[in-house]
């Protein structure tokens, strides 16, 4: 297979004061230094209010965030997931606007970047698991005649299939305190205390295994905990990072939109730093934010309506493949000679970039950068070569260039997608599958252009 021709960075230097640097210096020095950041803590403020797949390390945004730019400048996450870009903005004295299509993706962004009054939180989300307790008590007829008439029979058949009566209960008896609370700040805190218990690692308060990694199967003899117990857990820990948001920080916008027709208008970003999905459906988002989404009301058509918009969507029909760059083609040509439905699929994914780095590059000011960390994949054995692809589209569409950088995951801590099937991949693909590469795209033109 062709190797596209990029240069790959891999040397180390330590990062001194960039301040005299030039912008495109700072920015090449950044990309050459540590990326990795295993052993730090990436659970300070409210980054770990919530499990979310794929997150990467708060340090990766505040590296360039702080080094390119200056408090006031707006920082950009046009697929924001977890929110960790803007809650760096926000922590950072910057202003944030994050953009997804996962309703639960964007109330997380939103709960983490609202400072609330801890005491007052404490008070409505202890008071709820109270009243939620003495329900589950005294009252479960009444639980179970809500439960018959607040969902249709399609989220019904999906709760009874995936949590135990008793679990039901505990935690309609919890959402329906939390409903009734008044402040809209605190009830949206309180919800993602809920969301919390459901979408954990393990497969949390649901029958579910695996459900951050958005696979998760039905396990029977699995015991899930109690919801009550769990919610008072992760309210105690909610609340302590809660107490680390400072108040006078300036509120991040959050926007309900697709990164690939940004909201947005022309030349007016100072710095993205995202991460779009993989390819493929590898980490399928909605799969696993349904579990709290249909407790929330939202129903199952509804979320797979969503879904099928989703970058890395593997649906074919309908959908506008794009001409992509020659070395780009090489790629999916060589995953058609398997299968031709996943070379179909990769070309989808491939046009969807082109789409979303077409975006960045409008809505970024000129000789200003887009930072974007990308997985590779591996379909029918043969490496997707995400990372060099993007560059090489990224170019096509005008970006002045592109660099890339390598940065090794730690493999205790994050969630990866699971290995595709199909044939078994080399070594070297295997070693690329523990590895990210951050992407900087270099958009034509000089900082002063922006003055
Ligand atoms: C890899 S995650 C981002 C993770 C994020 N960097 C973090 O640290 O939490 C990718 C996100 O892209 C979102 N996404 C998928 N398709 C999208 C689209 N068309 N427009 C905007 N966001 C999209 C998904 O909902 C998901 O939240």
């Amino acid at each position: 297979m062709t190797q596209l021709e990029l240069d790959i960075i891999t040397a180390r230097p330590e990062i001194d004061s960039l301040l005299t640097y030039s912008y495109s210096d700072r920015l090449a020095t950044l990309l050459a230094s540590d990326l990795d950041f295993h052993g730090r803590n990436s659970a300070y403020a409210s980054h770990n209010y919530h499990a979310f797949p794929a997150k990467f390390p708060p340090q990766l945004p505040r590296l360039f965030i702080e080094n390119l730019t200056s408090p006031g400048d707006v920082v950009l996450d046009p697929m924001v997931g977890s929110g960790t870009t803007i809650v760096e903005a926000f922590l950072t004295g910057r202003r944030g606007i994050g953009v997804d299509l996962d309703p639960l993706a964007l109330q997380l962004g939103q709960v983490k970047t609202t400072p609330i009054q801890v005491e007052v939180a404490a008070e409505a989300g202890f008071a709820a698991l109270r009243k939620a307790q003495e329900l589950c008590q005294k009252q479960v007829g009444k639980l179970q005649n809500e439960l018959e008439h607040r969902f249709a029979p399609e989220e019904r058949a999906f709760i009874d299939y995936w949590f135990l009566p008793n679990t039901q209960y505990e935690l309609l008896a919890l959402l329906s305190q939390i409903e009734i609370i008044e402040d809209p700040t605190i009830r949206a805190f309180l919800e993602l205390v809920f969301s919390a218990i459901i979408i954990t690692k393990s497969g949390g308060v649901s029958l579910a295994r695996d459900l951050a990694h958005t696979r998760p199967h039905r396990v029977m003899e699995k015991q899930p905990r109690s919801a009550l117990m769990e919610f008072s857990k992760r309210l105690k820990k909610n609340l302590e990072s809660a107490a680390e948001l400072s108040a006078d920080l300036s509120i991040p916008d959050f926007i309900h939109s697709n990164a690939m027709a940004l909201p947005l208008q022309d030349n007016t970003i100072d710095l993205i730093v995202t991460s779009p999905p993989y390819a493929s459906n590898a980490i399928d988002y909605m799969r696993a934010h349904k579990f709290s989404l249909v407790w929330f009301g939202r129903t199952l058509k509804q979320l797979s309506d969503l879904r099928s918009q989703y970058i890395g969507h593997d649906a074919i029909k309908g959908f506008d493949l794009l001409t992509l760059p020659p070395p780009v083609q090489v790629i999916v040509d060589s995953v058609a000679q398997t299968d031709h439905k996943k070379a179909q699929t990769l070309h989808r994914y491939y046009s969807e970039a082109t789409c979303f780095l077409a975006e960045m590059l409008r809505v970024l000011k000129p000789g200003r950068a887009a930072v974007v960390v990308v997985g590779s994949s591996v379909m029918r054995g043969i490496d997707t070569q995400t990372d060099r692809c993007l560059a090489e589209i990224g170019k096509s569409i005008g970006f002045a260039n592109a660099t890339i950088a390598v940065r090794h995951l730690d493999r205790d801590k994050r969630m990866m997608p699971a290995r595709s099937r199909g044939k078994a991949a080399t070594s070297l693909i295997e070693a690329r599958m523990h590895e990210e590469y951050i992407i900087a795209f270099l958009k034509e033109g000089s900082e002063d252009e922006n003055l």
